[in-house]
């Protein structure tokens, strides 16, 4: 979708359709709301007469007479003005798009709405509307061959400023919202490609192809290379499978030279079978989103470099498939980690935290000013926190802080855990230094335990993004499937560490 930005008089406008988002305190006289005085005639009726209330996702189309100007209004409701997030407001806006298209129109305009509420900027509220009409539009249809599946795109959308002056910083807010969108979009599609054909090597191509359209440095380490480096925990999981391991390392560079960089580590286990310690069936499909971590990971970097963040940035993704061939790692094994530290194999299934104890070891080298991990570590987690929330853990209180804050401000959710040290205990071995999981009771604490022991004095963080990862049931801006979580997240965090 082609994205321009004009300021204009909306009610002059020749568009096949305008959306126009309306909060629950407009009335009728519409004086809040002087940039649509010239829709008074048609829009005062409609909500005198109550046939539209602007509840929030609710959207009415209306067809106004007068010439010029738009042929179709499609009311999009955000709810109470005090009420409006950067979330619902993408949801909303989702709505209207999707409204639009579903008239089988290619081209619409969108009218930014004010900034109210706790949405307070009016580039910041912008810029999550037309996010939001290009999260709804994205689908996963690149495996479907039946045309009439596929909808029929809206190829070009015009952005009105809230006010004629906020045009330059309006301009800018759109072209974030296409950065950002294409990052989502990314991270989404490679969660929903079936294992069959995203395995580590695939996934490793497709980080070569970003990095050349992005503009960023790469390095793919094969199981020679990680044999070399002595990760032993990563080698173990990527073992029982044909397809063989890769450790995808990118750079970004936009900060001064000798700058202490920002690690993330995103855990790719491209399908995630529990090895040996074999899943039940239920569900195991789903275990080809076991790479969402490392797929945001790669989203984010793009996004940064698309953005020209000053800031420099290291994205580290070991990528490797869990199964249980002849070859297969065994619990009970004991493992030596790049960090020198060794692991009894109590679980096959707790392979996430191997492979990212060996890429935590590798990110220290970078000596990182901060070190997000983002991972589908735990089932406890999802247990915890449902679907819609990811957990947060850490060494660094300013660090989580700051999460906290880019969370609320993206509307991804995350919710932070105590790190308690007792429960090492949990981890205890009789053999090794420790094992790879404790009982079932505190899970999600283990297993951010368990990666406390890879990563030294760094500033560290930790993402569990088990729950959000996945979405069952289709909301506005986010289709069934992969969600791409913790790329808005994240691209927040960075932005607010480098403008
Ligand atoms: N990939 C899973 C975690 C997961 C569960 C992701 C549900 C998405 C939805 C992870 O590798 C795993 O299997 N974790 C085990 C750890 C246990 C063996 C200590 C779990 O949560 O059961
Ligand atoms: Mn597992
Ligand atoms: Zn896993």
């Amino acid at each position: 979708m082609k994205v321009t930005v004009k300021a204009a008089d909306p009610a002059g406008l020749k568009i096949p359709a305008l959306l126009v988002f309306l909060f629950s305190e407009d009335q009728p006289d519409l004086s809040a709301r002087p940039e649509l005085a010239g829709f008074k005639p048609l829009i005062a009726p409609r909500l005198e007469s109550k046939d539209f209330q602007a509840d929030h996702l609710n959207t009415l189309t209306l067809f106004p007479e007068a010439r010029p100007g738009p042929e179709r209004v499609i009311l999009a409701g955000l709810g109470p003005e005090k009420e409006l997030t950067s979330a619902k407001l993408r949801a909303a806006a989702a709505k209207a798009a999707q409204t639009a298209r579903d008239h089988g129109l290619a081209a619409a305009a969108l009218l930014a709405p004010p900034a109210r509420g706790p949405l307070a900027d009016t580039a910041e509220t912008a810029e999550h509307a037309v996010l939001g009409a290009f999260l709804g539009l994205q689908q996963f249809n690149e495996l479907k061959t039946e045309a009439k599946e596929k909808k029929a795109p809206l190829k070009s959308l015009l952005v009105l400023p809230a006010e004629t002056r906020a045009r330059s910083e309006t301009e800018a807010a759109a072209r974030a919202a296409e950065i950002l969108a294409e990052a989502v979009r990314r991270a989404r599609d490679l969660g929903n490609r079936p294992a069959n054909l995203l395995y580590p090597e695939t996934l490793a191509e497709e980080a070569r192809k970003l990095a050349k359209s992005a503009g960023l440095k790469i390095k793919v380490l094969d199981q020679n290379q990680a044999r070399r480096r002595g990760m032993g925990a990563f080698l173990a999981v990527a073992q029982g499978s044909h397809r063989p391991g890769r450790v995808i390392i990118l750079e970004y560079k936009g900060g001064a030279p000798k700058e202490r960089p920002v690690v993330l580590v995103g855990k790719a286990i491209t399908f995630d079978s529990g090895g040996l310690s074999l899943k039940p069936s239920e569900g195991l499909h789903n275990m080809k989103t076991d790479m969402a971590g490392g797929a945001a990971v790669l989203a984010v970097l793009a996004a940064a470099a698309g953005l020209k963040l000053k800031l420099n940035l290291v994205g580290i993704v070991p990528a490797a498939e869990n199964m249980p061939d002849g070859g297969a790692y065994r619990p009970g094994d004991i493992l030596t980690s790049m960090s020198g530290q060794t692991i009894e194999v109590i679980s096959t299934d707790a392979e996430g935290r191997l492979i990212l104890a060996d890429a935590l070891t590798l990110a220290r080298e970078y000596t990182p000013y901060r070190l997000i991990d983002i991972a589908t570590l735990t089932g406890a987690c999802v247990v915890a926190l449902g679907e819609k929330c990811a957990g947060l853990m850490g060494t660094s209180p300013e660090l989580i802080a700051d999460l906290k804050n880019a969370s609320v401000r993206s509307g991804e959710r995350v919710w932070e855990m105590p790190l308690i040290d007792d429960y090492y205990e949990l981890l205890k071995s009789e053999t090794a230094d420790f094992k790879n999981a404790g009982a079932r009771y505190g899970g999600a604490i283990t297993g951010a335990l368990f990666l406390k022991k890879f990563v030294g004095d760094a500033p560290w963080a930790h993402l569990d993004i088990a729950g959000p990862s996945r979405l069952e049931k289709a909301e506005p801006d986010t289709p069934a499937g992969a969600t791409g979580f913790g790329v808005l997240l994240l691209s927040t965090f960075l932005r607010d560490l480098a403008p």
